[in-house]
């Protein structure tokens, strides 16, 4: 087809005039959506296609430094790795927990959640309440007490990965420890035997979907919204109500045997009843509040240290110089004593220093977050007061400047003469509001990783990813596949 040089010449304008148009259309939809949306479209598509939010916050930490503004639709947060700044705000019970996420979570999806539990009460009051009740269920005396269930639940797994290793089959790792922590909660905190390497239960599934459910219901506010997603809510409020029924049914079980005059454990679940109104009639608010800190330990409790196992045993399974040293203090310590007493735990010094290891490049709940009424000057920058404030511990334990080449796994950077990191390794939060569960988690994690070095060989299948997955925790993406073979431990 012949053109014109006039008619050329209008079709190249035309097209500049298009260009033009959409250029500038682009731009201004590009300004209009970060004006009403602010970074949010940008933090949704690092999420995309399983993308870990935590690696873009520590992306604009390392090129804007220590303190830097995000525009969460019409809210301005704060991200910092500023350890003057953390420690301030941390440890003072001043700032309560940020109304964004913590307030929101008492739903999700419209379904009541965590409620006023634990990990989501903001006012101080109410929060130091239920902890002061709580503290004694993870005093050092009562978690002495839990050894025995740490190890026969630990054995459990021993012998479903025996099993494994005479058959010669792959072993998901973190479907697993999965089944070992939910069975030690369900146990330890609400006297509940659920068996689950034997027994199959909804229970595992179900956690997985509120936990997975809490990602695209915190940072996308539309989501329910959408028709398309409608399947999909509805799978996450079924599976929230299935813990709210279920502990309403344990609760209810417990109440009766206490009524009865029957002798009831000092367990979280106890403890759980005494939160709520010491009154005879209890009304109805005071039974969710129950619910609340039902589902707040089921997944609290649970998830973390199932991810940090696995993530330990992927560490080591790359580091075969640092598995065999973390074996010979198992042998040297434990020798082929089935049972590891509590003291044995405070022995194990070199396999302490590689869970912290592997908590400072994997922490299971990387973050946490605080409201700020006051103006306040974080590392030489004035920031008006009414701003939310994201604290990373993944940002802060991956960051060069402090930890040298952070990257490498190198328990020795936890060696009791090694300098104490400076509010910059917190995978437990810090201050009041840090984690209720550390001791007990990290004594119910030693116990199954000293029992695994002291049973197995292990290695991991090749090939696969060691990619990290955002679903609610962290955790291997993978699910760390390992063959397995006996080690001759009773010869030793
Ligand atoms: C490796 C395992 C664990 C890790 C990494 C971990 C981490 C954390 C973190 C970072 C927080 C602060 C959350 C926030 O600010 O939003 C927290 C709070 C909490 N964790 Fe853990 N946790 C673990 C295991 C446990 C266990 C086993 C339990 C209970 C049996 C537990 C119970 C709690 C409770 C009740 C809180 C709320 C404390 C409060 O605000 O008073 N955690 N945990």
């Amino acid at each position: 087809m012949t053109t014109s040089p006039g008619r050329r010449g209008t079709g190249r304008k035309s097209r500049r005039l298009k260009q033009v148009c959409g250029h500038y259309l682009r731009v201004t939809r590009c300004f209009l959506l970060s004006f009403f949306l602010g970074h949010s479209p940008t933090m949704l598509k690092a999420m995309k296609n399983d993308g870990v939010m935590h690696d873009k916050f520590l992306e604009w930490a390392e090129k804007y430094g220590p303190v830097y503004r995000l525009n969460v639709l019409h809210y301005v947060t704060l991200c910092t790795y500023c350890p003057e700044a953390t420690k301030e705000i941390l440890m003072s019970p001043k700032y309560p927990k940020d109304k964004s996420v913590y307030k929101r979570l008492f739903y999700l999806f419209g379904q009541r959640f965590f409620g006023d539990g634990l990990v989501t009460a903001r006012d101080h009051e109410r929060w130091y309440k239920q902890r002061r009740i709580m503290d004694p269920a993870f005093s050092s005396l009562y978690l002495r007490g839990l050894m025995g269930t740490f190890n026969e639940r630990a054995e459990k797994l021993m012998d479903k990965l025996a099993e494994l290793a005479d058959s010669k089959k792959e072993a998901n790792m973190l479907q697993l420890v999965n089944c070992v922590t939910l069975d030690v909660i369900a146990k330890v905190a609400f006297g509940v035997d659920l068996d689950l390497l034997k027994n199959s239960s909804p229970f595992p599934k179900a956690i997985e979907t509120c936990l997975k459910g809490m990602v695209p219901y915190l940072s996308d506010i539309f989501f329910e919204y959408n028709p398309k997603n409608r399947g999909y809510v509805n799978e996450v409020r079924e599976a929230c109500r299935l813990l709210r029924t279920t502990g309403a049914k344990w609760i209810g079980e417990r109440k009766t045997a206490m009524q009865n005059g029957d002798e009831v454990p000092k367990d979280i679940l106890t403890q759980i009843i005494k939160t709520a109104s010491q009154e005879e009639n209890m009304t109805e608010e005071d039974e969710e509040f129950m619910l609340d800190n039902f589902v707040t330990f089921f997944i609290a409790g649970q998830e973390t240290t199932a991810n940090q196992l696995a993530f330990c045993i992927m560490a080591l399974g790359r580091h075969p110089e640092i598995l065999e040293k973390a074996k010979k203090e198992v042998d040297d310590v434990i020798g082929m004593k089935r049972d590891i007493s509590y003291d044995d735990l405070g022995e194990l010094v070199y396999l302490s220093q590689v869970l912290k290891e592997t908590l400072r490049i994997y922490p299971p709940a990387p973050g946490t977050s605080r409201d700020v009424a006051e103006d306040m000057v974080i590392d030489g920058i004035h920031i008006p007061g009414g701003f939310n404030v994201i604290f990373s511990s993944y940002v802060s334990g991956r960051l060069e400047r402090f930890f040298k080449d952070p990257l490498r796994f190198d328990p020795d950077r936890f060696h009791p003469d090694a300098p104490k990191p400076y509010y910059c390794y917190y995978p437990f939060a810090l201050g009041p509001r840090s984690c209720l569960g550390q001791n007990f988690a990290q004594m119910e994690a030693k116990v199954v990783m000293a029992k695994l070095l002291q049973r197995f060989d292990f290695t991991l299948v090749p090939g696969q990813t060691f990619d990290i997955l955002d679903a609610g925790t962290l955790r291997p993406k993978s699910g760390v596949l390992c063959t397995l073979n006996h080690r001759d431990y009773k010869n030793k």
